[in-house]
């Protein structure tokens, strides 16, 4: 083999890994589930670490409201912040390719909207408000649940 045939031979292979990884960002390492939703295929300890985040989350909800009740705008902010976008900071990037990018998107979205519900309550936002947009973002929970379940292989 020539210089010339092993650096093509290079750039293709490269090149055909980048397809490779562009296309599993997309699609994920996803099967169709028995009840219809997107399997989304994880090893065990992918999966333990993402439920871990998933009650993290419920936790968030229960401090929002819990701020609600006692009219409490800081520690609305505080509960709210804890299920923002600081909880991303982990996500390692082989979980990445394996979460299809419509779940991605709706991860982050969740994460920014408790962002955006900790800056409406440090403004001094009024409970109706802040109820209404946990109504919302209760909403965008759901929807992914309705879409995903988890399996490990
Ligand atoms: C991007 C998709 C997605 C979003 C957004 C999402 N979840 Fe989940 N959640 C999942 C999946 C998938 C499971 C696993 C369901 C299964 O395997 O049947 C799950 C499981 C859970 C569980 C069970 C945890 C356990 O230990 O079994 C809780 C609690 C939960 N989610 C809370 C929430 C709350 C609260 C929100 C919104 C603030 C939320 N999730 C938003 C995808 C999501």
């Amino acid at each position: 083999m020539n210089i010339k045939l092993i650096s093509l031979t290079a750039i293709f292979l490269w090149f055909g890994l980048i397809v490779f990884l562009g296309i599993r960002f997309v699609k994920g390492n996803v099967e169709k589930g028995e009840d219809g939703r997107a399997e989304v295929v994880l090893t065990k300890s992918e999966k333990v670490m993402i439920l871990g985040e998933m009650r993290q989350l419920l936790f968030t909800v229960q401090g929002v409201v819990d701020g609600i009740e006692k009219n409490n705008s800081k520690a609305i902010a505080e509960a709210a912040l804890n299920g923002g976008t600081k909880m991303m900071l982990d996500d390692n990037a082989s979980l990445m390719l394996k979460l299809p990018v419509a779940f991605k998107m709706q991860g982050i979205g969740v994460h920014k909207y408790f962002d955006q519900i900790a800056n409406e309550a440090q403004k001094g936002a009024a409970k109706d408000k802040i109820l209404s947009m946990l109504n919302t973002q209760l909403q965008n929970c759901i929807s992914c649940h309705a879409a995903y379940q988890f399996k490990v292989n």
